[in-house]
């Protein structure tokens, strides 16, 4: 038998409650150490609760958790673990950095708050700061310095102590959408280099799969979906992860006699799953292709064209629907015109719906 390592996270049967509502519903989650595990759904699904959870400052209402081997809230067993015997490292979407203190001492509190003492918590500190790269603005103040050197003050004062494992909740949420794409790359690389264990929150699809080993798309409570970003993005389980993500034009089917259609049209489609008479299908973004010379096609018309960095950003219409696909391409293309898409059949996902 292989010996595994400890997980640094698991949660099991988790569910939580404000008041009369329920807002966490039967949560399980593993996270091997040395991986992150993202926390992606819409605002109010629940994903911060699951991180104070964890953290210690809210108590579960069933289920465990455990953080690197040891149980931290059972209530069936009456036990819960503060915050403080948790000792976890924890970034918010502020950054949460005391702007009158040197960035030494800030990184130093959580040392100061387990009474670490004079010359070992100095080691400690620069050593952290060395890790995220930061060694020589120790005597500075964060607000001299930019929003990525604060973003990794944060982070060293996260790690300082040396956590099991770390908690971001939405840390690049309150930035400009140029600043934060560069600031996920620069986060992604740096979880990777310090081996971290971690949680990361976010509403951020693009982020979540950037940034995530494992991610949970989570929705009204409970997780619609845990997987690699790999496996979310090619064999997304719902049509609600499917739309979440954005990975697709998502149309209804129908089915009469041994042939699929979409739904409102005779627009005939490949092969369908053999039960059943209605279904929703995704035809994902990626299996789309400007011309007629794939397997199957689906007469469509343009309906707007922007430039975009990366080529020419196009909207098409699926002829006599109001569904919308989504491309990019460089060919040439026209508001107004009628196009042939071509898609491999095998790339258009199938969901049951119910009859
Ligand atoms: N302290 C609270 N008291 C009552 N309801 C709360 C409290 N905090 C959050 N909620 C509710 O719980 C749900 C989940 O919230 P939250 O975990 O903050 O979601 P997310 O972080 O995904 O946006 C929401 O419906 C929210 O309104
Ligand atoms: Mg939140």
């Amino acid at each position: 038998m292989s010996v595994k390592s400890t997980p640094a996270l698991s949660i099991r049967s988790v569910s939580m409650s404000y008041g009369a509502e329920k807002v966490l519903d039967g949560i399980d989650v593993d996270l091997a150490a040395g991986e992150v595990l993202g926390l992606l759904g819409p605002s109010g699904c629940g994903k911060t609760t699951l991180l104070r959870l964890v953290s210690g400052l809210l108590l579960p209402l069933e289920g465990e958790i455990d953080i690197a081997g040891r149980t931290v809230a059972a209530p069936a067993k009456g036990l819960a673990l503060p915050p403080e015997q948790r000792g976890l490292g924890m970034v918010f979407q502020d950054y949460a950095l005391w702007p009158h203190l040197s960035v030494a001492r800030n990184v130093s509190f959580p040392l100061e708050m387990q009474k670490v003492s004079g010359s070992e918590k100095k080691e400690r500190v620069m050593r952290a700061l060395d890790r995220v790269g930061l060694a020589s603005m120790a005597e500075r103040r964060p607000s001299d310095l930019s929003g990525g050197q604060q973003q990794r003050v944060a982070i060293a004062r996260a790690i300082v102590a040396e956590p099991p494992l770390v908690l971001f909740d939405e840390p690049l949420s309150n930035l400009d959408r140029e600043l934060r794409e560069t600031m996920v790359e620069e986060l992604s690389d740096l979880v990777a280099e310090l081996n971290l264990s971690a949680v990361y929150v976010t509403h951020d699809h693009a982020e979540a799969l950037t940034l995530a080993n494992h991610v949970a798309v989570m929705r009204g409570g409970h997780i619609e979906q845990l997987a690699t970003p790999d496996d979310l993005v090619n064999r997304p389980s719902t049509v609600e992860v499917a739309d979440f993500l954005r990975l697709g034009c998502l149309m209804p089917a129908l089915r009469s006699e041994a042939s699929w259609c979409i739904e409102g049209t005779d627009l005939a489609l490949p092969e369908g799953p053999a039960e059943g008479s209605r279904a929703r299908i995704l035809l994902p973004e990626r299996a789309v292709r400007l011309d007629d010379s794939g397997p199957a096609r689906l007469k469509t018309e343009i309906v707007r064209v922007q430039t975009r960095s990366t080529g020419k950003a196009i909207t098409l219409r699926v002829l006599g629907t109001e569904f919308l696909i989504r491309l990019v391409s460089n060919k040439p293309a026209r508001q107004g015109e009628r196009v042939d898409l071509s898609y491999s059949p095998n790339d258009l996902q199938w969901f049951h719906a119910v009859d």
